[in-house]
């Protein structure tokens, strides 16, 4: 139905249904708006879809405070350790990942809706160059990667069958991030990979809310929204119809990431194969939390034998976030979630069933641009690992930290987590890489804040690097190409 705004009064039927939500406030200023902003306001509320909306803050503010069961630690056995893995399993693995994406059973889905508010960037995250010799920005540095992946799979096909392999690329973005990401990848001609293999989808919106659930306007005419958190995936993969473009592409697996990381190894055949091997519905990557107070959500079992799920750095007892598993030393809750997962596509499909149907999101405080300048309120979110308990069966994937995990969250000049830290932890890992194949790094700086940089069209995880590195020198910083 179509509702025009020229009245003197809010419409009727609106504002009654407002009413009935609590949210008639929205109109409060409708005296002082143009015909048009009224119009804008009466559209930006028609487009919401108010019964959900209302039962999602209702459920999701009750919620808060309600007694959760305990945690307990995944046990040892549930996780396989990097130090426990033997050269004949990853050789494996590596193999059968190969040749799955071989037979093009892999996709890649990135969640890239972020508003990136910590890195302070007007762009999408992915758009963000991190100051390495090349240049490249995160989402080059990824289209990359997937290349790299593609010619791996290219060689192992030529021990078998003919064919070439194209690994699909899901990108979600937001109402925040669609179209400046599209036309980032547009200019830069899809970074070498085929227009066609590249899906965008856009995830939805939730309103942001006060503490006692009412909207929070952003203008006199249009409600304040934010991206319903990466867990909105799911709804947006079903209403987008993509469960199904995956299913008719022969799509198996999905190995789904956060844009913010620059060692993330997209499409990973080892961990794909690890996957497989396992026979899981869901997996994560994991990295050994570094310290009791490190800000990173920790996997555990909800309850004893119960599903694994993610619980975050602020939830957790401190007395729990120190406790140490006497067996071994370590820290009784280690395994930190740093949004590296795989599915199968069968999980999904049944996850974004569900998930779609829970009416608790996770609030976010957050500053909010209101009519009021920035306001404290709450954004209402899902999250990717809210599948988990869902999930028949999981497991985890220790990956080292200074081979996988360089995260890009917040602005230089902050301590941790910034784009020169990010920089850093890739110029130390292919530093690595290169002297390990035989080649000699100069530097007129100390060697800590340099490195060489491997473009990821050369090397996927560090290997063959001897033909291009064994004998030469390379004077950091710079990248090696071919
Ligand atoms: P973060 O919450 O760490 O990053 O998301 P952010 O939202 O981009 O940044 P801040 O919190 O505003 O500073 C982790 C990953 O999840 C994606 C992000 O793009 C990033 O890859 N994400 C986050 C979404 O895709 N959608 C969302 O609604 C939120």
């Amino acid at each position: 139905m179509v509702v025009e705004a020229n009245a003197e009064s809010p419409p009727q039927a609106l504002m009654e249904r407002l009413k009935d939500y609590g949210q008639e406030d929205a109109f409060a200023l409708w005296d002082e708006l143009s015909p048009r902003e009224r119009q804008l306001l009466v559209d930006d509320i028609e487009s919401l879809d108010l019964p959900r909306v209302d039962r999602i803050i209702r459920c999701s503010l009750r919620s808060q405070g309600l007694p959760v069961a305990a945690v307990e630690p995944v046990p040892e056995s549930d996780v396989s350790a990097a130090e426990g893995r033997t050269m004949e399993e990853r050789e494996r693995w590596w193999k059968m990942g190969l040749k799955a994406i071989s037979d093009g059973k892999l996709a890649v889905l990135l969640l890239s809706g972020g508003q990136g508010t910590r890195l302070g960037s007007s762009d999408p995250k992915g758009c963000f160059n991190i100051g390495l010799p090349s240049g490249k920005s995160l989402f080059q540095i990824q289209a990359e990667r997937i290349l790299c992946v593609q010619k791996l799979a290219v060689q192992a096909l030529r021990e078998g069958s003919v064919g070439s392999p194209q690994i699909h690329w899901y990108i979600m973005t937001s109402p925040f991030t669609d179209e400046p990401t599209r036309k980032y990848f547009e200019s830069h001609k899809y970074f070498g990979l085929e227009a066609e293999q590249i899906t965008f989808f856009q995830q939805g919106t939730m309103p942001c809310v006060s503490k006692d659930g009412r909207f929070i306007m952003e203008t006199p005419y249009r409600v304040a929204k934010a991206p319903d958190g990466n867990g909105g995936v799911y709804t947006a993969l079903k209403t987008s119809k993509l469960l199904e473009d995956m299913a008719s592409r022969g799509i198996k697996y999905l190995d789904c990431y956060g844009v913010d990381n620059a060692l993330v190894r997209v499409a990973d055949p080892t961990f794909l194969g690890y996957f497989m091997d396992k026979g899981v519905d869901a997996a994560a990557k994991v990295v050994r939390k570094a310290y009791p107070q490190e800000k990173v959500g920790v996997f555990v079992r909800r309850g004893k034998g119960g599903p694994l799920t993610v619980v975050e750095y602020n939830e957790l007892d401190p007395t729990l976030a120190s406790a140490i598993n006497q067996e071994t030393g370590r820290l009784r809750f280690c395994w930190s979630n740093v949004c590296l997962h795989m599915f199968t596509l069968d999980f999904l499909n049944q996850v974004a069933n569900g998930l779609e149907k829970d009416s608790i999101y996770h609030l976010a405080e957050k500053k909010i641009a209101s009519i009021h300048g920035q306001t404290a309120g709450l954004k209402l979110e899902q999250f990717i690992f809210d599948a988990f308990p869902y999930a028949p069966s999981t497991a985890l994937f220790e990956v080292l930290r200074d081979e996988e995990f360089a995260p890009v969250k917040n602005a230089n000049g902050s301590n941790f987590d910034t784009p020169d830290s990010a920089r850093l932890l890739v110029l130390r890992l292919h530093t690595r890489w290169v002297v390990a194949a035989g080649g000699f790094v100069t530097h007129s700086v100390p060697l800590y804040a340099t490195g060489v940089e491997v473009s990821p069209l050369c090397s996927y995880a560090g290997e063959n690097l001897e033909a291009i590195c064994r004998g030469r020198t390379f004077h950091a910083p710079c990248e090696i190409a071919f």
